[in-house]
């Protein structure tokens, strides 16, 4: 039995076809940040399940991941590390690759953010491929720290981007087909 919180999540998540390109039918969550309800609604759903966990950091992806990442870092008393994309972070960084449809992206995280024996959660607004989720761990896991689970506010179960994350736990919100 759903929460009945997640449904007037799914409401506000605008769903724009075409976007970027031709086919993709893009989640929007701008339009999900413009109703306080439902987005506190949204970062006590995942507080609710992570406090208690012993979890220490809290990782966001760039770049929504920085939207929903934060809010859950301070209500659960972790740090939060951003992932980023390849040049924008000034310190020391590991770096992991990960396949796009056409070519091949990167996440990077600072050295010494994260220490080994670190309990991650992995926060991002959506997974599709999963590949994304799936650099983010191994960026965590190259440096020691174990991710007890991955978050995202939307799955595309279409694409089974779940596959992809070797078993580890994926917790979503709304799934959008
Ligand atoms: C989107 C989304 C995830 C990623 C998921 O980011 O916010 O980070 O794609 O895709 P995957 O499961 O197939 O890896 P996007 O590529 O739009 O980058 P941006 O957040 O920097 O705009």
């Amino acid at each position: 039995i759903e929460d009945p919180r997640i449904h007037g999540i799914k409401t506000r998540i605008r769903v724009v076809p075409d976007f970027p390109k031709p086919g993709i039918m893009f989640q929007d969550i701008t339009t999900l940040l413009l109703d306080p309800k439902a987005f506190k609604d949204t970062v006590d759903l995942f507080v609710e399940r992570y406090k208690g966990k012993d979890i220490s950091v809290v990782a966001g992806i760039e770049a929504r991941g920085f939207i929903f990442g934060p809010p859950i870092a301070l209500a659960i008393g972790a740090k939060f590390v951003p992932l980023r994309k390849p040049r924008k972070l000034p310190g020391k960084v590991i770096s992991e690759e990960y396949v796009l449809e056409y070519g091949t992206d990167c996440l990077e995280m600072h050295v010494g953010a994260v220490d080994p024996g670190d309990r991650a959660l992995v926060v991002d607004d959506l997974i599709a491929t999963g590949g994304t989720l799936c650099a983010a761990m191994k960026l965590l896991e190259r440096v020691g720290a174990e991710v007890v689970e991955c978050a995202c506010v939307i799955e595309l179960p279409d694409l089974k981007g779940r596959e992809r994350l070797n078993g580890k736990p994926l917790y979503i919100l709304v799934e959008s087909h």
